[in-house]
């Protein structure tokens, strides 16, 4: 590209060149022609009037070629008469001369008696020559003189070298500009062409210099600015991808949980069944027994399963869609009778705190699980003889802070912060004993987070725990 243009912008000078010579020597063909022409015009008037003066033709012509003469020596003149003949001529003997009214100069003084000039060249003297005959009245016959164009060639001749001279140099002087011009102009354009190749392999931090306020420049903005929005987008892609990633290996670590919890009371209900099947003779009070445990698995898997499905079902909500309008304190006292058997079971008791009427707007359903799950725990976790309080409280901006303290055996600082997480249970065995799987705190987060709220834990191990879901629930429109 940039070579096409160099190529085209020499061949454009070398035009301008050749044209402005070719002009000089058409300007100095004519102006040599003419300072020619003077000299002959006044050699014949000196000559006619050295002759009308009473010279002879030879002693007229020896002194205009006194006066005309140039180095060559020689300016020739001729007369001739009106019928052609060579009268008289200052280089030849005029009587060996053929007729001259053949010569086109001569020809044309014959018919109108004028003057004409013609250049040609003489084979008398073999040389190009500028003829000019004139009619002179005076001596009655057509006088012609004649000089050589040698000088005009030789100035052609010096013309020509001089443009040799100056075309060579500008080829010289365009070529060195157009190498100098070219680096200037090709170093950006080489970044640019390197920056765009690295950026193809995969490296978008590259940038290029802009050095210039022209259209190189601005190219280099543009470039800069395209890389500026490439490397971002990559970047958010590789983003997404990392997340994506992370969101796979999440699942998988689902999928991997999932089937773990299954397997055990599955191979626990597998085990029980075959010893049923296989030894006929034990007693009916151990296979009652049996069935009992395979009754329990079985309602262990039921409760995983439910689990799993209500937490996923949260998962995917972006808001809870079916609200109605309840009183917070009814609910409080329906978990509190709906728990009351299992906390006796554990001589645990339960005690709802003094409250007032609480209207709130949300799902009755999750709000309900959120207590089973908290007062669920804070008896599952206690001690024989322990309490668990319930208490709900209004705070600023339609928020209601359920809590739920417990006397129970606590939870280390280590593992207060990880309870909320899928299947994270603080004692493996012991949850399982209690028939917990690890959901239900994970549950009650979700739901928290779908009422724009939040779940914290408190505990000192040997004391105690306390449970906050704050929930924007109020409903303080009716
Ligand atoms: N009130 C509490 N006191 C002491 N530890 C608790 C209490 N609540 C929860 N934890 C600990 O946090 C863990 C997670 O609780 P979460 O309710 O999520 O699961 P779970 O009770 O084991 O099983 P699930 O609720 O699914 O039946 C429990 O296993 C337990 O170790
Ligand atoms: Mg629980």
């Amino acid at each position: 590209m940039l070579k096409k243009m160099q190529v085209f912008l020499l061949g454009l000078v070398l035009l301008a060149i050749a044209a402005t010579g070719l002009f000089c020597l058409f300007f100095l063909s004519q102006y040599s022609d003419s300072i020619n022409s003077q000299v002959l015009e006044s050699a014949s008037r000196l000559f006619i009037r050295d002759v009308r003066n009473g010279s002879t033709y030879s002693d007229a012509a020896e002194s205009c070629q006194e006066i005309f003469e140039d180095e060559d020596g020689s300016l020739r003149i001729t007369l001739i008469d009106d019928d052609g003949t060579v009268i008289f001529d200052n280089f030849e003997d005029a009587s060996s001369m053929e007729n001259h009214s053949d010569r086109p100069e001569v020809k044309a003084v014959l018919s109108d008696h004028g003057t004409a000039t013609n250049k040609r060249h003489s084979e008398t003297l073999d040389s190009d020559m500028l003829y000019m005959a004139t009619y002179s009245t005076e001596l009655g016959v057509i006088v012609r003189t004649a000089i050589p164009l040698t000088l005009y060639q030789e100035s052609v001749r010096q013309l020509q070298f001089t443009f040799v001279w100056v075309l060579l140099a500008t080829l010289v002087l365009l070529g060195a500009a157009s190498i100098l011009s070219a680096k200037r102009f090709a170093k950006p354009l080489l970044e640019l062409k390197q920056a765009a190749e690295s950026m193809s392999g995969g490296h978008y931090n590259v940038r290029v210099p802009v050095k210039s306020k022209d259209e190189i420049g601005a190219l280099s903005v543009a470039f800069n600015s395209m890389a500026d929005q490439l490397e971002r987008e990559v970047r958010e892609l590789e983003d997404k991808n990392e997340k994506l990633a992370e969101l796979q290996d999440m699942r998988s670590e689902f999928v991997a949980n999932v089937s773990h919890e299954l397997k055990t009371p599955l191979t626990s209900i597998r085990g029980f069944v075959d010893t049923l099947r296989n030894a006929p003779d034990i007693s009916p009070a151990t296979q009652e027994r049996f069935l009992e445990i395979i009754d329990i698995e079985v309602e262990r898997l039921h409760q995983l399963i439910s689990d799993i499905l209500q937490l996923s079902e949260i998962e995917g909500m972006e808001s809870e869609l079916e609200q109605q309008k309840f009183d917070l304190s009814a609910v409080i006292d329906d978990v509190a009778t709906l728990l009351d058997d299992k906390a006796t079971e554990r001589k645990v008791s339960i005690v709802v705190e003094d409250c007032e009427a609480l209207p709130v707007l949300a799902s009755k359903y999750r709000i309900k699980q959120i207590l089973i799950n908290l007062v669920d725990n804070a008896i599952k976790y206690n001690r024989p003889g322990g309490k668990v309080y319930i208490q709900a409280t209004r705070e600023p901006d339609r928020v209601i802070a359920i809590r739920v303290r417990d006397t129970g055996e606590g939870i280390p600082p280590e593992h207060l912060s990880r309870v909320f997480e899928r299947f994270y249970r603080v004692d493996k065995s012991h949850s399982r004993e209690m028939g917990g799987t690890g959901l239900g705190l994970s549950i009650v987060k979700h739901i928290a987070q779908l009422y724009e709220g939040t779940a914290i834990a408190e505990s000192t191990p040997g004391v105690g725990s306390t449970f906050v879901v704050r929930l924007r629930i109020a409903d303080d429109l009716s």
